[in-house]
């Protein structure tokens, strides 16, 4: 079993989730720095609470992450050392801008990233950036309510220039918003919405979903501008969904809840907003107010690649009194019978993944990479300073070879892969450190006490010699 030359294997992280230093190096505040660890985290993500400032008291991970601010070097050498091929890493607007709305970018936080990027260059390292992966500068929220206003376009068509321009050269791999559709179910987290009135929460978050649509098309056509080999792709939280029986309304279902994600990617990866979802925002009366030039806009621009997180698939049912029991994610689903779950209940669907990996191809036939897959799983430190995560290892090496059929098998066109969390960092929905997808431990915990220091698991050695042999050796243990 071997994967194409010069498949882009390696590990993703997100700014907001392992950087740190939220007030260091001139950055500014941003939605991810107020959410708190706790039962306030949902609240807040959900934008249903609308202080927009730290409370007393509170425990806020990001504030230190796991510090990757002032261990990038240290960090970045040992994805060398597994061999990384690609490192997908996000950037944090607000140390850029850190008001957003400025016209001049802050040098230090500039300096940061090229610092970065070069050091992966160091090792053979391609930097996969994505431009923003649930953070907005809180100044964009408090001044201007965050991505439902128009203004906000701008300001990330000003980030962006300066992204592509300075950075060319350096990164070729664009991700212009993580997992685009997480706005429908977590707006603040997604768009840095609030939700200040529920009559107008839908057609607010249509109006924030249309111009994040806009604002990467824009994106897409300014990096092809400064740079013709910028490679842009779009991110969904994907997943197939199955019907919970053969009972046709149980498959209607599934296949709308499917849309509720595709609908974003038919846009990026096709240019025009599908019949389904332009009758569903007449019906509902949430269409956005669109201007002259931007379905040109979008028709022109789509991306070069489709890219996605996958964790698991997801059952529904069209009895709403069965649909009633699914597990608290966010993204609801049914428990499958058929599947095992982690610790956090999110099950565990390898063959899910080559399902999702074809659905995917044959709606768009662009080139895909999976930039998000891993397990959540607590670890132990053995006496010896060691850590056994075998059911990491067992997680990993299922979904690769699920991944290996989709290329060889139904010759699905994958352009890498990179593991979630590759070195352990603070959860996204839960705000835990315990939740640890890593090949590298450290040593944080969910209450912030710890020395950061950083340790091979035994997945370290096992995915390095994966990579080493592009895929071929799964199963050797023996280190
Ligand atoms: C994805 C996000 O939704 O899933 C990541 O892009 C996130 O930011 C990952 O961390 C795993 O989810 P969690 O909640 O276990 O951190």
């Amino acid at each position: 079993m071997s994967f194409p030359e010069g498949f882009l294997w390696g590990g993703a992280t997100a700014a907001n989730q392992c950087e740190g230093a939220y007030n260091e190096g001139g950055r500014g505040l941003a939605n991810v720095d107020i959410t708190p660890h706790g039962k306030n985290r949902f609240p807040v993500m959900l934008g249903l609470d609308n202080t927009l400032e730290f409370y007393e008291g509170e425990y806020y991970p990001a504030k230190v992450g796991i510090d990757m601010y002032h261990h990038f070097k240290e960090d970045i050498a040992l994805f060398g050392e597994m061999g990384f091929k690609v490192y997908r890493m996000s950037i944090a607007w607000s140390r850029i801008f850190p008001n957003g709305d400025e016209e001049i970018p802050n040098e230090e936080g500039l300096k940061f990233y090229e610092d970065l990027f070069k050091e992966c260059h160091k090792y053979g390292i391609e930097p996969l950036v994505t431009i923003t992966h649930f953070d907005c500068p809180i100044h964009l929220i408090k001044k201007y309510g965050g991505w439902k206003n128009r203004k906000l376009v701008g300001f990330y068509e000003n980030l962006c220039r300066v992204l592509f321009t300075r950075y060319k050269g350096l990164v070729k791999y664009w991700l212009t918003f993580n997992e685009i559709n997480m706005i429908l179910h977590l707006p603040f987290m997604g768009a840095g919405l609030l939700i200040e009135n529920k009559e107008t929460e839908m057609k607010d978050k249509y109006q924030a979903i249309h111009h994040e649509l806009v604002a990467s098309a824009l994106a897409t056509k300014i990096a092809h501008e400064i740079d013709p080999n910028n490679m842009v792709g779009c991110m969904l939280a994907a997943g197939n969904t199955y019907p919970n029986t053969c009972n046709p309304k149980d498959v209607w279902k599934a296949l709308e809840k499917d849309r509720e994600g595709y609908f974003f990617i038919d846009v990026q990866a096709r240019g025009y907003y599908p019949n389904y979802a332009l009758k569903k925002m007449e019906r509902e009366d949430n269409m956005p107010v669109m201007e002259d030039e931007d379905l040109e806009l979008l028709k022109n621009n789509t991306v070069d690649f489709v890219s996605f997180s996958y964790y698991s698939s997801r059952l529904t049912s069209a009895d709403p009194e069965i649909n009633k029991t699914t597990a608290g994610n966010v993204f609801a689903s049914l428990k499958n019978p058929h599947l095992k779950a982690s610790e956090w209940g999110w099950q565990i669907d390898p063959l899910g993944l080559r399902i999702t990996l074809n659905s995917i191809y044959d709606r768009y036939q662009k080139p895909l990479f999976i930039v998000e897959n891993g397990l959540g799983a607590k670890d132990v430190i053995e006496d010896d300073g060691s850590i056994n995560d075998d059911y990491r290892i067992e997680y990993i090496r299922e979904h690769i070879k699920a991944m290996h059929d989709a290329i060889e098998i139904d010759g699905v066109e994958l352009l890498g892969y990179t593991t979630w969390g590759c070195i352990d960092l603070v959860s996204a929905s839960t705000g835990e450190m315990s939740k640890r997808y890593g090949f590298i431990y450290v040593d944080r915990d969910d209450e912030g006490n710890g020395t950061l220091k950083r340790s091979k698991k035994k997945s370290f050695h096992w995915y390095k010699r994966v990579i080493e042999t592009n895929g071929e050796d799964l199963d050797n243990l023996s280190f």
